[in-house]
């Protein structure tokens, strides 16, 4: 038998556009399918895959990324961030019919936190990693899990979203600018100045001092920044906690076996500085 689509993705399906033709997409044994024939399918997870061209097994986060991922999230070094993130998604203008989307949904920790706490509404989460789309069906059943590749393509249909989520991922100004509805909320969360700087000798990861320039250039045309808070927290991590920090981001993919082997031998808790920028955008009237 072919496997059932979860409800909160069929709920949600028709808001979804079909990544060969742009139509609808609804509910069909299996997946989701257009008008025109195109067939998605459904993976064994209950995630779905709407994507133009191939991407290959390795894009995105891998499975041990996305595994140090969620363990540093269930230590709690990241509540600071996803609670300023809830802050800044609890916006007035939200309508009572809330679509929530998470870009670069990752493990979906904070696209549950902001629905948690709005009480209401529907989640996409949107990545175009199969371990993270894996990751976020099993562990958040109630979240539509789409795998999409968003620089391509969010493929949801115009002015579909009221909330947009974009935490540490890439950031597609014009397709962002084409989903959100006029009035629309997106959070944007970045690294701040010194974000892990102890641990600077073992990632690479460097923010620009311009980086707030950047951002709002970026996104300009379709949207207007209303707010900006840095945020800034301590962090007191055993060796192997600093390891995931590190083993999780994009920094993963350059470290040192060395540097690792170095951490793992400290033997007292190591103080690392923690500092993002939450940065909050309406989307402007088009
Ligand atoms: C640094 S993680 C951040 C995850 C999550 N937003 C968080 O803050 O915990 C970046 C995420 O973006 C995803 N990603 C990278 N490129 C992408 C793309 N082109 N389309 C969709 N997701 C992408 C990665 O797979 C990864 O899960
Ligand atoms: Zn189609």
């Amino acid at each position: 038998l072919p496997p059932v689509v979860p409800q909160p993705l069929a709920a949600i399906a028709e808001l979804l556009i079909c990544p060969v033709c742009g139509s609808k997409l609804s509910p069909v044994p299996g997946g989701l399918a257009c008008a025109n024939g195109h067939h998605h399918d459904l993976a064994r997870e209950g995630y779905v895959a709407l994507l133009g061209k191939p991407v290959g097994r390795a894009a995105g986060d891998d499975a041990p990324m996305v595994s140090a991922r969620v363990e540093t999230e269930a230590a709690g070094h990241l509540d600071p961030m996803t609670a300023a993130i809830a802050d800044a998604a609890a916006t007035p203008a939200a309508s009572d019919h809330l679509l929530a989307v998470d870009i670069g949904a990752g493990t979906g920790h904070n696209l549950t936190e902001v629905l948690r706490r709005s009480g209401r509404g529907r989640g996409v989460a949107i990545d175009v990693s199969r371990a993270a789309c894996r990751s976020i069906a099993r562990s958040h059943p109630s979240l539509a899990v789409v795998r999409a590749d968003v620089w391509a393509q969010i493929p949801l249909a115009d002015a579909s979203v009221d909330l947009a989520l974009d935490a540490f991922a890439p950031r597609n100004g014009a397709e962002l600018g084409r989903v959100m509805r006029p009035g629309g909320t997106l959070v944007v969360a970045t690294a701040g100045q010194g974000h892990l700087k102890e641990l600077r000798r073992l990632h690479s990861l460097s923010v620009h001092p311009d980086k707030a320039a950047q951002l709002r250039r970026q996104l300009e045309p379709w949207f207007r920044e209303v707010a900006s808070e840095p945020v800034e927290w301590p962090l007191s991590l055993i060796a192997d906690a600093a390891a995931n920090l590190l083993r999780m981001g994009p920094s993963a993919r350059h470290l040192h076996p060395r540097a690792l082997e170095e951490l793992a031998r400290s033997e007292e808790p190591i103080a690392v500085s923690a500092a993002v920028e939450i940065t909050t955008f309406v989307r402007v009237a088009s």
